[in-house]
């Protein structure tokens, strides 16, 4: 889908639909009334009958009587006191649903200036939504017919000044909402697919077309880099386990170096447990236990296409959890790449275990910062449930970046202590630590086992247990991969200071 911006006659726009957003009790706006004109004063008409108020979510259709357009769309903005870069994330997504529910291909929303938002954050939002609320997985149907794809959402700009915003805001919001949908693509393939293997192809592939570093550690390699986590985890599948390194601005000898951060997502490509196998219930959701790794990937494109003027580290250790023949067991003790040894209490905690080899990895770039993502405990969705992702690390400023981002981006999480006492509480007796701490505050203890392979380098966990898949549309969600994390680790990184 394309986003174009257009500086004309909105009474001209050919489209499927004409979107024009409204804010509650605010009436028509100036860019909307040579509009509202040409359709009979319609806009006016619905909103003296009070057929359409502005609340947020609210659309109303109607013919385009008057206009090039085939119909108007009114879409409700909410108050105009509340209006920010979310609700035209919304308006974009809407925009989209409009125009496919009535099998149309083109759109065109009317972006009038607004108070409380730059016109680059306005196409940014609505470039977003609208490609986020388009997206779909369905190369695996074939009974259906397909619906319509929407081909271009024109957004029409109020002067010259606004449409060189728009257009560059709009460029930005698509980049993150492409890559964000990439990792939706990858996270929504079947287990089978989506092996670690295949997950590294899929990131060689993506660092051939966008400029990236790639570095794959296949067994060999691991072994040599005493990366026992990574390996113990693997063993008990036929597929094999990887670690992915992808990088942006990788240092070149003579060149400046660029400040770095690594990001780090767990990439369990199926998780049954192991030997401490799952029950059967919901087991198929945990082929999406690689979203973090999913989001890192999604991540590292969005920043090579921004060419963000920073080295960022990609990581991620990918392995299937599953309980082969020659599964990793409860009682084992692993040595890590770190030197740390982990005693295996239950081989279902296998996450903390991978990314104990991938954070170290990490720790080898000397970063100013360390962000890991992973899927890694119930215990966070049953303390934070799916609105929010569980926010741990050992830097109080590094903290606030994250929750600033996630502001923006509207990715959100939240914060969860992690004292000396919870990195006490994985310290194992025959081991150096163990992979359980039993149920008492489990996303905390996970943390802490975590905080164990960072060494003093500033790092940041967030638990995305709960935000990795949605089970119903949301405003511009898609039942299945949310992709979450993409949209908060570019925002962090493209305000990286
Ligand atoms: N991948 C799971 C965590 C998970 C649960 C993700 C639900 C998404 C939805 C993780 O590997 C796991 O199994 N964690 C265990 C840890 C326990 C054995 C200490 C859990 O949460 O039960
Ligand atoms: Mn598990
Ligand atoms: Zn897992």
């Amino acid at each position: 889908m394309e986003i174009r911006v257009r500086r004309a006659d909105p009474r001209g726009a050919r489209a499927d639909a004409l979107v024009v957003p409204l804010a509650k009790g605010a009436g028509v706006p100036r860019l909307a009334r040579g509009v509202d004109a040409a359709a009979g004063g319609a806009i006016e008409a619905a909103l003296a009958s009070g057929d359409f108020s502005g609340s947020t979510g609210e659309v109303q259709t109607l013919p385009g009587n008057g206009l090039a357009a085939t119909r108007l769309v009114l879409v409700g903005l909410g108050e105009e006191r509340d209006v920010d870069a979310e609700s035209f994330r919304r308006v974009g997504a809407a925009a989209v649903r409009a125009t496919r529910e009535r099998k149309g291909t083109r759109a065109a929303i009317l972006a009038p200036p607004r108070r409380r938002l730059t016109p680059g954050d306005a196409g940014h939002a609505l470039a977003e939504g609208a490609i986020l609320g388009s997206y779909r997985f369905d190369k695996y149907r074939t009974l259906d017919e397909a619906p319509a794809e929407v081909e271009a959402v024109d957004l029409l700009a109020a002067d010259d000044g606004a449409a060189a915003g728009l257009r560059a805001g709009a460029r930005t919001g698509t980049i993150v909402a492409e890559s964000t949908n990439f990792a939706r693509d990858l996270a929504n393939e079947p287990g089978s697919v989506h092996t670690p293997v295949w997950l590294a192809d899929r990131a060689r592939r993506l660092a051939r077309e966008t400029g990236l570093r790639a570095r794959i550690f296949d067994e060999r390699e691991l072994e040599k880099r005493n990366m026992g986590g990574i390996l113990a985890v693997g063993r008990g599948s036929a597929n094999p386990p990887r670690l992915i390194v992808l990088e942006h601005n990788a240092p070149r000898r003579g060149a400046r170096r660029r400040r770095t951060v690594a990001i780090v997502g767990k990439g369990i490509t199926f998780d049954s447990g192991g030997i401490s196998i799952k029950p059967a219930a919901s087991m198929d959701a945990m082929k999406m236990d690689m979203s973090g790794g999913a989001a890192v990937i999604g991540a590292m494109r969005a920043v090579a296409l921004l060419n963000l003027p920073l080295h960022v580290v990609g990581i991620v250790p990918a392995a299937q959890n599953s309980p082969g023949g020659g599964a990793y067991l409860p009682g084992d003790v692993i040595r890590t790449a770190s030197g740390t040894t982990i005693e295996v209490l239950n081989t279902d905690a296998e996450g903390r275990i991978v990314l104990a080899d991938g954070l170290y990895h990490a720790q080898g770039f000397k970063p100013e910062a360390i962000v890991d993502l992973a899927t890694l405990t119930g215990a966070c969705v049953i303390a934070l449930g799916s609105e929010c992702a569980g926010l741990m690390g050992n830097d109080e400023k590094l903290q606030e970046k994250i929750r600033s981002a996630s502001d923006r981006a509207r990715e959100r999480v939240w914060p969860l202590p992690l004292w000396e006492e919870h990195v006490q509480a994985v310290k194992s007796h025959i081991a150096d630590v163990k992979n359980t701490a039993g149920r008492e505050a489990g996303a905390i203890t996970a943390g802490a086992f975590l905080s164990h392979f960072v060494g003093d380098v500033p790092w940041a966990h967030l638990d995305i247990a709960g935000n990795e898949a949605t089970s119903k549309d949301g405003p511009y969600g898609v039942k299945g991969a949310t992709g979450f994390g993409v949209r908060l680790l570019v925002e962090l990184l493209r305000q990286w200071r």
